[in-house]
């Protein structure tokens, strides 16, 4: 059992800062374009994994969401979707015979609304899959889930496609704060559906939640967070509401004025981070929670967590294939990322024979080894510098000699300790754990002070 993330007032007050959030390094910002096809084929020519992560995003929602950030396109018309699923068959029908020798171990469904999809459509996607890739019996199936605008019988369904996981969406259960984001929804219909995922047999229950949404407070967040836990998920994410209105426009919708303080936003991580630990679940990092049973927990614990673009996961080895508008995919050490907008899309699919790599990034050898030290504090909260080393035939000192003096700060305000070629984040610095692996990002020109980045807190 990992030790307790202490809340001290001071620390956040002098760190609480912007920060990458690390679901990579280099983070997606450093992704520039001219990249292709070629560039995925040289990178798997040097990739040693034959494990696959295979994550598909389905951009469509049938309403718009004000706070939303994600890749999404709003629409009623479900015909989209049958278009957007045939590009999608061209793809997946020329990327995965490159794939023939991976198993895949993981796969994803986000959004978007991934069961913006009616059944039919969902088999259709889940057979093409099947026919092209090759799954084993114990493939972890996940899919993201908005509890609003789900058929009745699609949990059904997607349990008899192989689905194991659910994420639901959920965000707040207070109704004024519904209204505001334009999300209504009740709870009754939620509690039920996370009934019957149980009775199916869904292995994990994953639970989003988001603070810092207009006209919340703490009392409010409270008692919607005393809501969830009396739903039992197995995994909870509670985001900081990152409000970027130049770069989204629909968070334009949401009213500065309807906003919570600073003051009154850092209250309910403070209360939410009590009431997860009071309610038995393990603090994984940043964000997120889990069950001390659940999976991810056992492997932080056993130090084989690891972290991707769906955030934290246990599967450690796999490379990750993104197919889909927008989806990022990280082989052996290339980041790629497909066309972000649909139109562009299609057309790259119409022109070049299945690929819509518009994106990337080749990592260096530096980005590796920095890389690999942002992972392994992210997940396990220490790093044993001697087995770094020898690990990735560096001298640790040496090598990472600017990282050392950035974090002597950290360590003089009681947030990391250095001690017999052990650095550890202690209980005070987990909180800030973003802020202790920017010391390692060669990329932050001005660490401190990025506003394209959320705050850490
Ligand atoms: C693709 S959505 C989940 C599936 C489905 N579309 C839904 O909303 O239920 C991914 C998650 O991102 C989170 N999210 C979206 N916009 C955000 C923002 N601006 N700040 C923090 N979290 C955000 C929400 O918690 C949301 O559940
Ligand atoms: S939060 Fe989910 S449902 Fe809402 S707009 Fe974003 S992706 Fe769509």
């Amino acid at each position: 059992m990992k030790e307790l993330p202490i809340w001290d007032q001071t620390l956040i007050e002098k760190y609480n800062v912007a920060g990458p959030r690390y679901t990579s390094y280099p983070t997606a910002l450093s992704l520039t374009e001219g990249f292709q096809q070629q560039d995925l084929l040289s990178a798997m020519a040097s990739a040693t994994s034959r494990s696959l992560s295979l994550y598909i995003h389905i951009p469509f929602c049938s309403q718009l969401c004000y706070y939303c950030g994600c890749n999404k396109v709003i629409t009623r018309h479900q015909a989209k979707a049958d278009s957007y699923l045939d590009f999608l068959a061209t793809e997946i029908i020329a990327q995965a015979p490159l794939f023939k020798h991976y198993t895949v171990e993981q796969l994803h469904l986000g959004g978007g609304t991934p069961t913006f999809l009616t059944s039919t459509q969902m088999t259709r996607l889940v057979k093409l899959l099947e026919q092209h890739f090759n799954f084993s019996a114990h493939t972890e199936r996940g899919i993201e889930i908005d509890p609003r605008s789900l058929a009745d019988n699609m949990l059904v369904n997607l349990r008899d496609l192989g689905f194991n996981r659910v994420s639901f969406g959920i965000q707040d259960f207070n109704d004024a704060v519904q209204l505001a984001v334009n999300r209504p929804q009740h709870a009754d219909k939620l509690k039920q559906l996370i009934t019957q995922a149980r009775q199916l047999g869904f292995t994990s229950i994953n639970a989003d939640m988001i603070y810092g949404l207009p006209l919340q407070t703490p009392s409010s967040f409270k008692h919607s967070i005393a809501q969830l836990i009396a739903l039992n998920p197995d995994r909870v994410s509670v985001f900081n509401y990152a409000h970027l209105p130049e770069r989204f426009a629909a968070q334009r919708k949401i009213k500065n004025a309807d906003l919570p303080s600073a003051h009154d936003k850092l209250t309910m991580f403070k209360n939410t981070l009590e009431q997860m630990l009071d309610a038995g679940y393990q603090f994984i990092g940043m964000d997120h929670f889990a069950k001390a049973d659940n999976e991810l927990a056992i492997a932080q614990n056993k130090a084989e967590l690891h972290r991707n673009f769906q955030g934290y996961t246990t599967h450690q080895h796999c490379d990750l294939l993104g197919l889909g508008v927008s989806s990022i995919s990280l082989i052996g050490h290339t980041l790629l990322q497909n066309h972000k907008d649909l139109k562009s899309y299609y057309h790259a699919l119409n022109t070049t024979h299945g690929s819509a790599i518009n994106k990337g990034v080749h990592l260096n050898s530096d980005d590796v080894i920095r890389a690999a030290a942002i992972k392994t504090l992210i997940c396990q909260f220490e790093l044993d510098m001697r087995a770094f080393s020898q690990h990735h035939g560096v001298n640790f000192n040496h090598y990472f000699a600017d990282a050392l003096t950035a974090i002597k700060p950290l360590i003089a305000d009681g947030m990391v300790t250095i001690a017999d070629n052990m650095l550890r984040v202690t209980a005070r610095g987990k909180l800030f754990i973003r802020i202790i692996c920017m010391c390692f990002d060669a990329y932050l020109q001005q660490p401190l002070n990025s506003t394209r980045f959320s705050r850490v807190i």
